[in-house]
């Protein structure tokens, strides 16, 4: 979908906010909190980010992208060239980190820039007049996107870990005064969802959500399998040094894909044969073991062939 760039806005240190609107006369899709989009930034560069506005009571899109020095290029790209009233091409939102309502309570662990997906779910919270909780974890007041939007709410805790004397989130003490059927959810750095998902271990199946923005994925590109199409009924073979991904596209396949690092989902294929060497962080414990579907961007094949259903 084609939208414009309407405002830029600085958030915070390295971090802007950009706010979509809809093209005359056209309507954007409407989204559920916790939704992201893609947006297409040059030929074959793709990027996910979540929605942060109100969609009950805005009618565009609002993102914000934290530019990071050591990234693959997708941030560096957003805060360098684009400029307001340009046309931007989005996809339609998609929801990898739908919040359940009917929860007794809800409590949302940030970390940085993953505070965004959580905006929303406040926005909808208050709405429904429900309890919740935010444990927002940065550096500092001055690296912390959205502080204004959240501090006037006695339920939200601020941990600026990076200042002197500031004692780190408790992290197992958020999670056990949780109720038992609260839900939770953890949107951060790497290091803070790995706790996040051994510290809720025990609480029950499904009440402990994350989403990454960014991993230290380790793309499977050690090659030497074959990708059978099932409905093109082509054949192609995987060589070493390239991704699944980067084969499909080469041999003409038109596949969608975001943040080639196996934390969006927008790659994701449905197995038919074979067992995918699973490497992303989208898929659950248990969709890996099924073995019937595999995220092409990251993921090999622990088998010669793999049967795709594409
Ligand atoms: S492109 Fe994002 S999971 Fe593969």
């Amino acid at each position: 979908m084609r939208t414009r760039l309407r405002t830029i806005r600085w958030e915070a240190d390295g971090i802007n906010s950009y706010i979509l609107e809809p093209m005359p006369d056209e309507v954007l899709p409407r989204f559920d909190p916790g939704a992201h989009i893609d947006v297409q930034l040059a030929s074959g560069l793709a990027r996910s980010y979540s929605l942060v506005n109100d969609p009950a009571t805005t009618p565009y899109y609002e993102i914000a992208v934290h530019h990071a020095i050591d990234g693959r290029g997708g941030s560096k790209h957003i805060h360098e060239n684009w400029r307001v009233g340009e046309i931007i091409e989005v996809s339609a939102p998609k929801n990898n980190f739908p919040m359940d309502e009917s929860a007794s309570h809800t409590v949302m662990i940030a970390g940085g820039i993953g505070v965004t997906p959580m905006l929303p779910m406040i926005a909808r919270l208050e709405a429904l007049g429900k309890t919740w909780e935010l444990h927002y974890v940065a550096a500092n007041r001055h690296r912390a996107a959205y502080v204004d939007r959240v501090e006037g709410y006695a339920q939200t805790e601020l941990v600026f870990d990076g200042e002197p004397g500031v004692v780190r989130l408790d992290l197992a003490g958020v999670v056990a005064k949780a109720p038992a059927d609260a839900h939770l959810y953890c949107c951060g750095p790497t290091g803070m969802l790995d706790a996040f998902v051994a510290i809720c271990a025990d609480r029950p199946k499904g009440h402990a959500h994350i989403e990454y923005f960014s991993a230290e994925t380790e793309l499977a590109v050690e090659g030497g399998y074959t990708l059978e199409l099932r409905k093109s009924g082509k054949t192609i073979a995987v060589e070493e040094g390239e991704t699944m991904l980067d084969a499909l596209l080469s041999a003409g396949v038109n596949v969608g894909f975001a943040c080639s690092e196996g934390v969006c989902g927008t790659c994701e294929v449905k197995v038919l044969a074979g067992v995918p060497d699973h490497r992303d962080h989208f898929l659950t414990e248990d969709e890996k073991a099924a073995n019937t579907a595999v995220m092409v961007c990251c993921s090999g094949s622990k088998t010669v062939n793999l049967v795709l259903d594409i």
